[in-house]
């Protein structure tokens, strides 16, 4: 199908060239439950860059989620120090506690089981889903949603057009690697289908996207004035 050569296309770009990331697993490799979590979390309203440092840090300090969850909430608010968002950190601990108190340690695997947990909210509920368990979870973050947009060249203005784009995105997701399409995902709006300047060129779905035929790749994703 279209969808499948789609996915095909995109994770064949991501095995030749995804960003080396200290919570992603080696190639074939089930990632950590855990790092995917704390990486998912650290993720919200930061970028990439301002994440690895803290990433790094946190892990070595408590190193599973066992340990975090032994560790007194002051000590956690302070290493969280410069993230910002401090709520992220309060509910950070709290999840760790219920998973290690309730959980034996182990995170949940589905969808809505994750978002019962405190701080996990839809995004991060399917990225753990997908990545850590390999489950097909739909996963959007804006630069899922930027892809979307143009790769079918939706110009109906976010934030109306969320659900659509979410329902693409849904439609291009494969049951085979779905935490590594996800993620490639991700990567490709992170680097290449850039806000300001796309680097269509180098677009492993150049020759599929609407956007780029119509010479709306820059303009796309529309947003209504607020
Ligand atoms: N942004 C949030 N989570 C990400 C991930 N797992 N890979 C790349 N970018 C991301």
């Amino acid at each position: 199908s279209n969808a499948r050569a789609l996915s095909d296309r995109l994770l064949a770009w991501y095995d030749r060239d995804r960003r080396i990331l200290p919570w992603r697993a080696a190639p074939g490799e089930q990632a950590d439950a855990y790092r995917v979590w704390l990486s998912e979390v650290m993720l919200q309203q930061t970028t990439v860059a301002a994440v690895i440092p803290y990433f790094n840090t946190f892990l070595t300090r408590w190193p599973t989620v066992e340990a975090l969850a032994a560790a007194p909430v002051e000590e956690v608010m302070h290493a969280w120090a410069g993230l910002g968002y401090y709520a992220r950190a309060r509910n950070l601990h709290q999840c760790a506690k219920t998973v290690t108190e309730w959980r034996g340690g182990h995170f949940p695997e589905d969808e809505d089981s994750l978002r019962r947990l405190p701080g996990i909210g839809d995004y991060t509920a399917a990225a753990i889903a997908s990545i850590a368990f390999g489950h097909r979870a739909v996963v959007v973050d804006g630069n899922v949603e930027r892809v979307m947009a143009r790769l079918f060249a939706v110009t109906d203005p976010l934030p109306g057009a969320k659900a659509r784009l979410k329902a693409l995105a849904g439609e291009l997701t494969p049951s085979e690697r779905a935490g590594d399409y996800a993620q490639a995902v991700m990567d490709l709006g992170a680097t290449l289908c850039s806000p300001r300047n796309p680097a269509c060129g180098l677009c492993p779905w150049r020759e599929s996207c609407a956007a780029l035929a119509q010479g709306l790749e820059a303009t796309l994703p529309a947003r209504t004035p607020k």
